[in-house]
């Protein structure tokens, strides 16, 4: 992800769709926010949310890993993938091979995914991924599932 990538990101977090269960479509300044953060966690961490495109260069979407303020902080698997390439598998792909890539890396434990209730898309792609509920937890004054993968079991 980098400047280049706004207009794309626009499309996906400005859409109120893909954004169902957040607070609100993010404004074209909020997906600017949105990559500067990435890119610090690039420069940080070594990763972040990347892009998510087809063999032939179409966006579909971000997936990947971020440190969120849970348990202390916990490393989120996320993922958001346009409304026209849902239901292909490209959210599973993603997150099956960002949890490969930290489990390599060798270096956390576990994986945690943050859903909201009711976000059934969401909970399929992190169970698929291998993870299962751990706990509840308020995450932006809301509460949500926590799901979770130990990277050492596997
Ligand atoms: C969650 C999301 C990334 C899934 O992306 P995707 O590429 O369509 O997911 P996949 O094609 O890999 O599908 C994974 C599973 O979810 C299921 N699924 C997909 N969309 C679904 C929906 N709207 N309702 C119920 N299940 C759904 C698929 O059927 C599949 O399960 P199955 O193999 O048992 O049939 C996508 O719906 C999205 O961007 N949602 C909005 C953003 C979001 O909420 N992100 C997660 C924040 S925690």
């Amino acid at each position: 992800m980098s400047d280049d990538d706004l207009d794309l990101m626009e499309s996906l977090l400005g859409d109120p769709v893909v954004m169902t269960h957040y607070d609100h479509p993010k404004s074209r300044g909020e997906c600017q926010g949105w990559i500067d953060w990435n890119m610090r966690n690039y420069a940080r961490d070594g990763f972040g949310l990347w892009i998510i495109e087809t063999e032939d260069g179409d966006f579909v979407g971000d997936c990947g890993l971020t440190w969120q303020p849970i348990d202390g902080e916990s490393l989120e698997l996320g993922y958001h993938v346009l409304p026209r390439h849902q239901g292909k598998g490209f959210a599973t792909e993603a997150a099956r091979a960002a949890r490969e890539f930290v489990r390599r890396r060798g270096d956390v434990d576990f994986v945690i995914a943050i859903i909201a209730p009711g976000n059934t898309a969401s909970i399929r792609v992190a169970e698929k991924a291998g993870l299962s509920v751990w706990k509840h937890a308020n995450y932006h004054g809301r509460e949500h599932v926590i799901y979770r993968a130990d990277l050492n079991m596997t």
